[in-house]
């Protein structure tokens, strides 16, 4: 047996250590072969792979990134990218294919085990979290990690100099980092995309807490709307699954408290730091399970599956359950945080 992988779409902490995991026990228990793809789809579409065994997969558990390099390259949009693909398998001789994405790598996946019986398994990443059929997706645990960080350094020089601070946190459609990371972090505000929010209710809450004498932390997801606004986009560029470049909410909020309030704030904006660096111990060992129950799969014969987990069991289910629908914020869960708002 020869067994592909592949990991697509913005990177996340954790890849290696599914990587690991799954040539680990691919090799020592099963004596199965490993290609690596590289860059995402483009790795198959081009044929662009690399061999995989012990030695290359030793000491990436604790490295970020992810050493088959990735992309977001789209092979649905690709003219003949389907057939370019099933061509350059049986060219190399791979059986099975392990994607290890989000949304947009596991939809590409789900089509081509559905509608064009390739044989393979799917591994969900985001640090979104917004992947339905997995309770976590691995990344999401080290990007809060860091968001939390940030926000309680924040604080001390927020209170300094009596300031309002925004920061901003990845998540485009959902508000999964914001929500975590500002509870953990003691925000007085958490803005999600989920939830279009009033500029003037954010203005209530930052002048309640000021006159508590403690200076405002919001935190507002890249993906946050105001009720009467749209998404602000970084440029008007789209990648190959047709997603926008955001970022500049936390910014024009900034501006907004100061022109209505007249208090001072200033806004970081986290960015990639929440992508890059060594992934906690919790994704390092969920994303390990997540690689050995994936080739676990692959030896059952069981395609067209995800792993997924739920409560502390790793299971399988369709890919299609999984890509089928984005998983947000509910909003109960949110209204029992706004406890803590102004
Ligand atoms: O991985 C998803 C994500 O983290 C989104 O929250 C964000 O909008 C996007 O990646 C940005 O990714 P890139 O800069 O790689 O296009």
């Amino acid at each position: 047996m020869r067994v592909g992988v592949l990991t697509g779409g913005g990177d996340c902490p954790g890849l290696n250590a599914v990587i690991r995991g799954v040539v680990r026990k691919g090799v020592q228990e099963y004596g199965y072969n490993f290609v690596g793809f590289r860059d995402g789809w483009r790795g198959p579409l081009e044929g662009d792979s690399f061999q995989l065994d012990i030695p290359q997969v030793r000491g990436i558990l604790p490295r970020g990134g992810t050493i088959l390099g990735s992309s977001r390259t789209n092979p649905l949009k690709v003219e003949n990218g389907i057939r370019r693909i099933r061509e350059n398998l049986t060219k190399q001789e791979v059986d099975a294919l392990i994607a290890i994405g989000g949304e947009d790598t596991l939809g590409v996946a789900a089509a081509l085990a559905d509608e064009y019986g390739i044989n393979v398994i799917g591994v969900p990443k985001t640090i979104d979290n917004d992947l339905s059929a997995t309770d976590y997706t691995f990344g999401f645990d080290t990007a809060v990690g860091i968001a939390t960080e940030a926000i309680d350094r924040l604080h001390t020089t927020a209170e300094s100099h009596m300031r309002v601070l925004v920061v901003e946190v990845m998540g485009r459609h959902a508000g999964w980092i914001a929500l975590h990371s500002g509870l953990a972090g003691g925000a007085n505000v958490i803005l999600i995309p989920e939830q279009r929010f009033d500029v003037e209710q954010v203005c209530t809450w930052v002048t309640s807490r000021f006159r508590a004498s403690y200076a405002p932390i919001v935190v507002i997801a890249e993906g946050a709307m105001p009720k009467d606004g749209d998404m602000v986009l970084k440029d008007g560029s789209l990648d190959s699954f047709g997603h926008v470049r955001l970022s500049g909410i936390g910014e024009w909020l900034a501006k907004e408290i100061e022109r209505r309030t007249g208090n001072e704030a200033r806004t970081t904006v986290l960015g990639h730091v929440q992508r890059g660096g060594t992934p906690s111990a919790f994704d390092r060992w969920l994303a390990t399970r997540f690689g050995l129950h994936a080739i676990e799969a692959v030896r059952d014969g069981d395609f067209g599956k995800m792993v997924a987990l739920r409560g502390t069991d790793i299971v399988r289910v369709p890919i299609a359950e999984a890509t089928a629908k984005l998983k947000t914020v509910d909003p109960s869960l949110y209204e029992e945080v706004s406890v803590f708002f102004g």
